[in-house]
C-alpha cells in the first residue's frame, strides 16, 4: 500500500469537506497464469499487488454527492436518484455504477462524497477498474452499514463493469483486488469463486511486469467478442461453459463453428489445463515447468485467442532469447499493457535494460518496468 496516496487523499479530502474521511485502499493484481478463462468459469493465477487506489469517503449533507479523481483532476457532482450511465470511458462511470448495483440490490446509500488516487498505470492491464470499483464498493459498504459479504462486493463490481462501462468482464480482477493476501497468488476456481492461496517465494527468481505502455482502441469490443465467441461455442456444445468442455468434446463439433472460434475454444480448454499444472509446478517449486507453461499461454494468446499485439509479442520474444527468463506473457486483456516475466533475480534488470533498449529502437517508444510486491486485499485504512 502506498502511505503516499493516502496521505493525498485524506488531506485534499479534508481541506475540500472539512470532515475526517474514512480511508480505503484497493490494489490492482498481476496474474501469473490463467487468461481469458474466468468468464469461461475456469481457473485463473492472479495476486493483489502493492500497486492501486486509495479512496477517503464520507458522507455529505449538501444534498448531492460529489466524486473527485485527484489524478485527472476532475470532479463530478450527481443525485443518487438519477444515476444513469455517463459518455463511454469516463471515468464517472465505475463510481456510477457501483452506486447504482448497490440500489439494484435493494440496500440504501446515503450521499456521499469520495476522494481518490491511485498508482497503477492506466492501460498497463492491471485492473485499475477493479481497484476503483472495489473501494467505491467497500467504502459505501461501511459507510452506510450495507452488510455486503466481499463476494457481493466484487459481484457489484462486476456488473457496474458489465451494465456501466460496458465491458463484460469475468471475475478475476475483482476477485484478487478483495481478496488479495500478503506474499500469495489466488487459484481461482471461476466457477465456484473460490479460491486456494499459494504462497509465492521462487527464490532466486522473480516475477517482473515490463508494460508496453500502449493501449490498442477496440479492445473492449474485442473482449466483449472474445467472449460471446466462446459462449457461442459452449451452446453447440449444450454446455455452460468451456469449462465444461474437453479437446475431445470439441473435435466432435468442430464442423459446426468456425475455424476461428475453434481455435479461441481450444485456447481457452488448454489454458484452463495449463492453470492447473501452473499451481502443481509452484507447489513443487519447479519453475523449468511454470515457465514453459507461461509461454505456451503467451503462444496461445497470440496466435489461438488473438488478443496480444506486436509490442507485446516483441517483448516475449526478447526474453525468450534470454536464458535467464524462465517465461514470459502478455498479461490481462491484451491488445497491450504489460508482460508478465519469470526471471532470474540477479539477472532481472539486466534483462529489462536490454529488452527496454531493443523495444525502444523497434517502436521508438519507451517501456516501463515494475517489480511488484504480492499485497493484501481491498482494506481500511486507520
Ligand atoms: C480483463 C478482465 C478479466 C479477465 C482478463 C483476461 O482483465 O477484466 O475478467 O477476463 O481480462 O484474463
Amino acid at each position: 500500500m502506498s502511505v503516499q496516496l493516502i496521505n493525498d487523499v485524506k488531506s485534499e479530502f479534508l481541506k475540500t469537506f472539512n470532515i475526517e474521511p474514512i480511508l480505503v485502499f484497493s490494489p490492482g493484481r498481476i496474474n501469473i497464469i490463467g487468461e481469458h478463462t474466468d468468464y469461461n468459469g475456469g481457473f485463473v493465477f492472479p495476486a493483489a499487488v502493492d500497486k492501486g487506489i486509495a479512496a477517503a469517503i464520507q458522507k455529505s449533507d449538501s444534498g448531492s454527492c460529489t466524486a473527485i479523481a485527484l489524478d485527472l483532476e476532475s470532479t463530478i457532482e450527481f443525485e443518487l436518484d438519477t444515476l444513469k450511465p455517463s459518455k463511454e470511458g469516463s471515468w464517472e462511470n465505475y463510481v456510477f455504477g457501483v452506486v447504482a448495483e448497490i440500489q439494484n440490490r435493494n440496500k440504501v446509500v446515503g450521499d456521499f462524497n469520495i476522494i481518490f488516487k491511485g498508482n497503477i498505470p492506466a492501460g498497463a492491464g492491471m485492473s485499475s477498474s477493479a481497484a476503483l470499483e472495489n473501494s467505491v464498493v467497500f467504502g459505501l459498504n461501511e459507510l452506510f452499514d450495507l452488510g455486503l459479504t466481499k463476494t457481493e462486493m466484487i459481484l457489484i463490481s462486476q456488473k457496474a463493469e458489465h451494465n456501466y462501462v460496458g465491458v463484460n468482464c469475468g471475475i478475476m480482477d475483482q476477485y484478487a483486488s478483495m481478496f488479495g493476501i500478503k506474499n500469495n497468488a489466488l487459484l481461482l476456481d471461476c466457477r465456484t469463486i473460490e479460491s486456494k492461496a499459494y504462497e509465492i517465494d521462487f527464490k532466486e527468481h522473480q516475477l517482473m511486469l515490463i508494460n508496453t505502455n500502449v493501449k490498442h482502441s477496440l479492445s473492449d469490443s474485442a473482449y466483449n467478442d472474445r467472449r460471446s465467441a466462446c459462449e457461442s461455442v459452449a451452446k453447440i456444445l449444450n454446455i455452460e461453459t468451456l469449462r465444461e468442455a474437453s479437446e475431445e468434446d470439441l473435435e466432435e463439433i468442430i464442423d459446426k463453428v468456425t475455424p476461428g472460434n475453434y481455435q479461441k475454444a481450444l485456447y481457452v480448454i488448454q489454458e484452463i489445463e495449463r492453470t492447473q499444472k501452473a499451481a502443481i509446478a509452484i507447489e513443487e517449486n519447479d519453475l523449468v515447468t511454470l515457465g514453459a507453461l507461461i509461454y505456451a499461454s503467451h503462444y496461445g494468446l497470440q496466435n489461438q485467442y488473438k488478443v496480444s499485439c506486436v509490442e507485446l509479442d516483441f517483448l516475449v520474444e526478447q526474453a525468450k532469447k534470454n536464458k535467464h527468463v524462465l517465461g514470459a506473457r502478455m498479461m490481462g486483456g491484451g491488445f497491450g499493457g504489460c508482460t508478465i516475466n519469470l526471471v532470474a533475480k540477479t539477472e532481472a534488470k539486466a534483462f529489462a535494460e536490454s529488452a527496454a533498449k531493443a523495444y525502444k529502437n523497434k517502436f521508438n517508444n519507451e517501456c516501463s518496468v515494475y517489480f511488484i510486491e504480492l499485497s493484501d486485499g481491498t482494506h481500511l485504512v486507520q
